[in-house]
């Protein structure tokens, strides 16, 4: 069950791969869509109701619950924040790729400086974790890869079906045309099994 020192935070999913979703609402109801198809962002962004969720400067997050494998959505500042513990053939697979094979070579890790470079360990500060807004940087599409059954793409991330964008397993695109990787927000771990987004 997640906490929150802001309240009220709209939605809280967590998506269990391959064989179970549960969703926990916390507050505000009615974003049972969010992470479940890719949606065009100003769409969804005129579903939000809370004028009080996109004024919120950070959002706190139990991790507890969340088991290896899972998938979390979370919203700060009116923005889907994808959340994952990857398994370690996940985190493998990230960290096996060369940095210079990569159509966009930096973290974009609002946590780094702009120039780190897009290494796994730059995109997930604390393994397994990865902590990404949920926005495709091509045209603002949410992307699939967070609920059961998404199709994730050739790379086990992230697929975006507006015009086939796809991400690998540390966010990172890996087929345009989005031109840059998903955007890590800034978050620190107040815990081991807490963070603070924003
Ligand atoms: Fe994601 Fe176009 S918005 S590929």
């Amino acid at each position: 069950m997640a906490t929150h020192d802001t309240p009220p935070q709209p939605a809280l999913f967590v998506e269990d791969q391959p064989t179970r979703r549960d969703v926990l609402l916390i507050g505000a109801a009615g974003f049972a869509a969010v992470g479940a198809a890719a949606v065009l962002w100003p769409l969804l962004d005129q579903m939000n109701p809370d004028a009080s969720t996109l004024s919120m400067a950070t959002t706190e997050v139990d991790l507890a619950p969340v088991e290896k494998g899972q998938a979390l959505t979370v919203m700060w500042r009116g923005k889907p924040v994808f959340i994952r513990y990857r398994t370690d053939k996940e985190i493998t697979e990230a960290k096996d790729v060369p940095v210079e094979e990569l159509i966009d070579p930096l973290a974009r890790n609002a946590n780094l400086p702009d120039n780190a470079e897009a290494t796994d360990a730059n995109r997930a500060a604390r393994e397994p974790w990865l902590v990404m807004i949920g926005i495709c940087t091509h045209l603002g599409c949410i992307p699939k890869g967070q609920a059961v059954g998404d199709y994730r793409g050739e790379f086990g991330g992230w697929f975006c079906p507006c015009h086939g964008s796809q991400y690998d397993t540390a966010g990172r695109v890996r087929i345009g045309p989005a031109p840059q990787n998903l955007a890590i927000p800034p978050y620190a771990f107040e815990s081991d099994t807490k963070i603070k987004i924003g």
